[in-house]
């Protein structure tokens, strides 16, 4: 893309607070949609905030992740995942089939009904430390963080124990400023899946991992893509949650009717949950594309090799799709948020998330029917150093 002066707006954009999205985004919404900015990396990008532009674009199989000279691709940041394109642009497509198709089975919704009562069981549990460990309490230590990753783990088959050492190494490959960090976060996770896989070839378990070594030949993927595919899992399959519980819950407090709500009609809890996904609001800049063709969309042309970030975050607070979208309602319906993505990449682990949300989001409030911030919500800070953002602590009394 070509620009000329540097007038544009510099990512990432203010924001008043962490329930907030940043002014800026939301003045763009209304005037451009669609509008060229300096990315994090301080390269140029198309950034997109309309909810009709951002759900088409989602869903456009000229935007890809890959990009045909990768080493003058324009850079969203520093981050060694989606920092900047990734894959081959000559078998994109067939790569990305091939990868839905080898995981979709491990994370269909029957699986995941399956899984329920379990997870419910692991909240319980969570709950009753937390009520014995007594108030107050760090709610993110506590459960956010406890429960998505220790799902994951049993599902993936990677030892619960482990989970100081990929902790940091997640952290580290989210890295948003320092590359050698994310790159070197992104390698540890890897070589610790390779060494998994190693050990699972002769000790073969009920677990993802297991399943996908066993599907490895038939889909001609070799240990570096089965270890890819296992470290993006473990990453994707915790971060995202842990962030959607601490917003849930933060959301509920600062609307106490909203809780009370809650408490008192748990059948409401469907409801809640997606609202709680339509808000929370952890920051980063958006889904990272490139242009494979030039596209017309909302009076600009994103040309061929363009980078592009799709805001869902923005987009879900759009007030041309969402009647009072500041406004956070437990009973909203219909609630078509982009929070999961949108077409041939939408998430592949809804399900899951979805399961694990509902068991917490009906369990805190009749567990916890007086829970309150411990802290002031201004006190609260996002990690801004990493592309996932949210918490790192929730403190919370009752
Ligand atoms: C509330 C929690 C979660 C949120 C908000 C979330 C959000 C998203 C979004 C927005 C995408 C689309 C990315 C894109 O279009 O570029 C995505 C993709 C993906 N998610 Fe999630 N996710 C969550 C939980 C999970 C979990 C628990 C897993 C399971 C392990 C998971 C695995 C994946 C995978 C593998 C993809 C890639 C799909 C593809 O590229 O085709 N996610 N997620």
């Amino acid at each position: 893309m070509t620009v000329t002066g540097d007038k544009l707006p510099r990512m990432p954009f203010p924001r008043f607070g962490v329930l907030d999205i940043a002014p800026l985004s939301r003045t763009l919404q209304v005037t451009a949609p669609i509008t060229p900015v300096r990315t994090p990396a301080g390269d140029v990008a198309w950034l997109v905030t309309g909810y009709s532009e951002v759900k088409a674009l989602l869903a456009d199989a000229r935007l890809g992740r890959s990009h045909p000279d990768p080493q003058r691709a324009a850079r969203f940041s520093a981050s060694a995942i989606l920092g900047g394109p990734s894959g081959d642009s000559t078998t994109e497509a067939a790569d990305h089939a091939m990868m839905r198709r080898l995981l979709t089975p491990a994370f269909s919704a029957r699986r995941m009904r399956v899984l329920r009562a379990h997870v419910t069981e692991l909240v319980e549990t969570l709950l009753d430390q937390l009520a014995g460990q007594g108030s107050p309490a760090d709610l993110h230590e506590a459960l956010s963080f406890p429960l998505p990753v220790q799902v994951i783990c049993e599902l993936l088959g990677v030892p619960y124990s482990d989970r100081d050492q990929f902790r940091i190494w997640s952290a580290s490959a989210g890295n948003l400023s320092d590359r050698e960090i994310a790159t070197e976060g992104l390698k540890q996770l890897v070589d610790y899946m390779h060494e998994l896989i190693t050990h699972k070839r002769s000790h073969p378990g009920q677990d993802v991992i297991s399943d996908l070594i066993a599907a490895q030949a038939a889909f001609r993927y070799g240990d570096e893509g089965i270890a890819g595919l296992a470290a993006a899992l473990l990453f994707a399959g915790h971060e995202t949650t842990v962030t959607r519980i601490d917003y849930g819950t933060l959301l509920l407090l600062t609307n106490p009717d909203q809780y009370d709500a809650l408490r008192q009609q748990p059948d409401l809890v469907e409801s809640a949950v997606e609202e709680i996904l339509r808000m929370a609001a952890p920051g980063g800049g958006g889904l990272p594309r490139y242009a494979k063709d030039d596209i017309d969309l909302a009076g600009v042309t994103i040309r061929a090799g363009d980078a592009v970030l799709l805001n869902g975050v923005v987009a879900n607070r759009d007030p041309a799709t969402f009647t009072d979208p500041d406004r956070f309602d437990v009973t909203r319906v219909p609630n078509p948020h982009l929070s999961f993505g949108y077409g041939p990449r939408f998430c592949i682990g809804a399900s899951l998330a979805r399961v694990e949300l509902h068991a917490v989001f009906t369990a805190l409030p009749r567990r916890f029917p007086h829970l309150q911030l411990a802290v002031p919500l201004a006190k609260l800070q996002l990690r801004t150093d990493t592309f996932i953002g949210g918490f790192t602590a929730l403190p919370v009394t009752w």
